[in-house]
């Protein structure tokens, strides 16, 4: 029996550590569906930013039918993130040499694809990845920020349709086929045949978003039969290639809509996109459509970049009315947005040795970044003169090393999809 003061004195320390254990496990199980949600109609504070905004930001109405208890919110690609879904490398498997694989292998990686056609990746860099990116999960949870991922699948599976056969791909970059406009998450269609059925490694974090009040729209599954592709597209001659890329054609004909969300970047009311190699015209009516009753217009932007495929390191949008360019692919509309005050960053060349293997990528991922808030970017650790650029700028930049995720065909923006950001819905344009 203990000494009674003593035995007060544990049973008082054991009430606080019982309402700690109770605080702590109630934030943690936190549920949305009953929290008043008054973040959701106010914007994030621009007086605090490092930089001035030049842009317009005006507060717009939520479109009627919002829900504002959804697990899935976002607006743009700034707001403070609160849920991030972080894709995995996993089983990644090397797809068929098809040519939607050919044209979008850089030099000497047309060689290696061929070889490794419908075989796993090389298992060290693979393993590299994953390691990579589990420290880029931990270092997002130690902010804070709630992190998922899909789940793990075999993709060496071989399957067929009424159309083609192939086998898949990974699960590596969800910025590929979801995006988020508010309280509503969309699935891509796709247009390589190996991503078919990628959609299957996040079916159970959809669901569990739809049960907690998302919306959840998957655009028309395409058929990706052969008219889907441009049989004379000339894969070998980049002269040809730079010519039609001016000329807005790619490899994907306008057979049916396909877009990779990837190809899309938000800002609010305005939402920019490429016509690429993988996102076609009849694609983009079907997004442009779709969000149009939301009051979300959809600009399209030309570029020139034989290889065009996911803007996020062409035009990547950093913040209200501040976008990343690239100097090598200049944009044909850049005086429309800089008539409307938006600040134009260059992105500095890329540091990553040419050595370096990159399967799907140019070295320009050193561009391909993901904000935390409006005032921190996490960028590649090795990427020195991009952090700087962006130190010179007041942000905060927060070097992690994915170096061999980057092998894989993504940066940060890639290799993440936005599921809620902390703010609300305004026009900048
Ligand atoms: N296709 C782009 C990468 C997009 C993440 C590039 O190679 O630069």
């Amino acid at each position: 029996m203990l000494p009674s003061k003593l035995s007060s004195s544990l049973l008082c320390q054991c009430k606080d550590l019982k309402k700690l254990v109770q605080t702590v496990s109630s934030v943690l199980s936190r549920d949305l569906s009953t929290e008043t949600e008054s973040w959701r109609t106010t914007p994030t504070d621009k007086s605090k930013l490092p930089y001035a905004v030049n842009s317009k930001c005006e507060k717009v109405e939520l479109p009627t039918g919002t829900n504002l208890k959804s697990p899935v919110w976002s607006w743009n690609g700034w707001d403070p993130l609160e849920e991030v879904i972080v894709g995995r490398a996993e089983g990644a498997f090397c797809p068929p040499f098809e040519k939607e694989i050919q044209v979008n292998s850089y030099g000497d990686n047309f060689e290696f694809m061929k070889k490794q056609a419908s075989k796993p990746f090389p298992k060290e860099i693979v393993n590299k990845a994953i390691t990579e990116i589990a420290e880029f999960c931990r270092i997002l949870e130690a902010e804070g920020i709630t992190v998922k991922q899909p789940d793990i699948i075999d993709w060496s599976v071989p399957y067929k349709t009424p159309d083609f056969a192939s086998t898949g791909l990974y699960a590596a970059m969800p910025r590929d086929i979801w995006m988020v406009v508010g309280d509503e998450i969309i699935e891509a269609p796709m247009c390589w045949r190996s991503r078919f059925f990628e959609y299957r490694a996040y079916r159970a974090l959809m669901k569990d978003y739809f049960k907690r009040g998302a919306k959840w729209t998957s655009a028309p599954r395409p058929q990706m039969s052969q008219e889907l592709y441009d049989n004379d597209y000339p894969i070998g001659d980049l002269d040809k290639r730079y010519e039609m890329a001016n000329n807005g054609k790619f490899l994907t004909t306008e057979f049916e809509p396909v877009f990779d969300t990837a190809d899309f970047i938000r800002a609010g009311t305005d939402i920019f996109v490429q016509r690429s190699q993988v996102t076609n015209d009849f694609g983009i009516e079907w997004v442009r459509s779709h969000l149009a009753p939301k009051g979300i217009k959809v600009h399209k932007l030309n570029f020139t970049d034989p290889h065009a495929m996911h803007i996020d390191t062409t035009f990547n949008i950093l913040g209200p009315g501040l976008v990343l360019t690239h100097p090598e692919r200049p944009c044909h509309e850049l005086d429309m947005i800089k008539k409307a005050g938006w600040t134009i960053l260059t992105a500095p060349k890329p540091l990553c040795p040419p050595d370096h293997p990159l399967w799907f990528s140019s070295r320009w991922l050193s561009a391909n970044v993901v904000m935390l808030d409006p005032h921190r970017v996490c960028v590649q650790k090795t990427e020195t003169t991009t952090a700087a650029m962006f130190e010179s700028f007041g942000l905060k930049a927060i070097p992690i090393d994915i170096r061999h995720a980057n092998t894989l065909g993504g940066g940060f923006h890639c290799w993440t999809c936005d599921i809620r950001r902390r703010g609300t819905l305004e026009s900048y344009f």
